[in-house]
């Protein structure tokens, strides 16, 4: 596996791919990678002939109060698994070179409607950070087609509006959630819960679970639903931040019309913010 940091280095890497024919796969990731991560690489390379993935913790999608300093960084190991995974190149740029004039950019790209409530309601400009770094690193890299995992629902959502009213031509897939065998899903921010917190967790999981079972068994009552729902997290010691149930096709309130919902909820567990979700169809 090739690794560039530049990009007239990762140019040069994707335009002698594509001049040998191959069809380009992309994965962007903020690293610590896990097999959620893992699995996007996989699924990049039954798509594509030639598979990049970048890691870059990018400062714009953070908020004043968050975990950019702290955010776990472990390039090492990350390049040992991609490699393993069979990626072929890996970008791994310095803030300066993706942000060369500061954080003072000109342009930003924004999604609206999409993008906001659920976590851009609770992580204000987040969505625009990432909105705005996916079109950059789109750019750099021209990928014919690119993964991302459902675990960050909204965040998939608010590509696939990005790269159509764009016109971007590059297929998005979306990969399902890669969870721990006690349903947590799998996340870079787990590893910062203690090990009661880690304990608790899948409460998360299986609160999404019991409201999805009862979604199938017919029950319409959304916002008794909720409450219940809020009532388990809380009682496990989770602070809910959201719990809502939406249609999953654009995220807009779920009406008895929908037949695809997903339930979405983020939670504190400590000071870690824990995000899942849950699609259940409706009939
Ligand atoms: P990051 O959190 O590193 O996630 C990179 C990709 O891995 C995202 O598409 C995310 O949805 C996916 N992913 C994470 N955990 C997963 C799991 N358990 N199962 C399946 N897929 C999972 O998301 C970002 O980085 C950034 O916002 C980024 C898109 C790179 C822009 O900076």
């Amino acid at each position: 596996m090739k690794v560039v940091k530049t990009v007239a280095d990762l140019r040069a890497a994707v335009t002698h791919a594509r001049s040998e024919g191959k069809r380009i796969g992309f994965v962007p990731t903020m690293g610590n990678l896990h097999a959620g991560h893992i699995a996007l690489v996989d699924t990049a390379g039954q798509h594509a002939d030639f598979v990049a993935a970048s890691i870059f913790v990018n400062p714009l999608q953070f908020g004043p109060n968050e975990d950019l300093a702290s955010y776990p960084r472990t390039l090492a190991a990350d390049q040992d698994k991609l490699a393993e995974a069979g990626c072929h190149l890996l970008f791994t740029p310095s803030v300066e070179e993706m942000y060369p004039n500061g954080q003072a950019l000109q342009t930003i790209v924004r999604v609206p409607g999409v993008s906001e409530g659920l976590c851009g309601g609770s992580r204000p400009g987040h969505f625009d950070g990432v909105s705005t770094v996916v079109n950059k690193l789109f750019n750099m890299v021209l990928p014919d087609l690119a993964v991302f995992g459902e675990k960050d629902f909204q965040q998939l959502a608010v590509i696939r509006t990005m790269v159509r009213d764009l016109n971007m031509p590059i297929q998005i897939i979306g990969e399902p959630i890669v969870r721990a065998h006690d349903g947590l899903a799998l996340s870079s921010r787990n590893g910062y819960l203690n090990a009661d917190e880690r304990a608790t967790a899948p409460v998360l999981h299986r609160t999404l679970s019991q409201l999805a079972d009862a979604i199938r068994r017919g029950e319409r009552d959304y916002s008794a639903l909720l409450d219940s729902g809020k009532q388990a997290l809380e009682a496990a010691g989770l602070r809910p931040d959201y719990l809502e149930i939406r249609n999953a096709l654009d995220l807009q309130p779920a009406t008895g019309e929908h037949r695809e919902l997903v339930i979405l909820a983020a939670a504190f567990l400590g000071k870690t913010r824990l995000i899942d979700n849950l699609v259940v169809q409706t009939s």
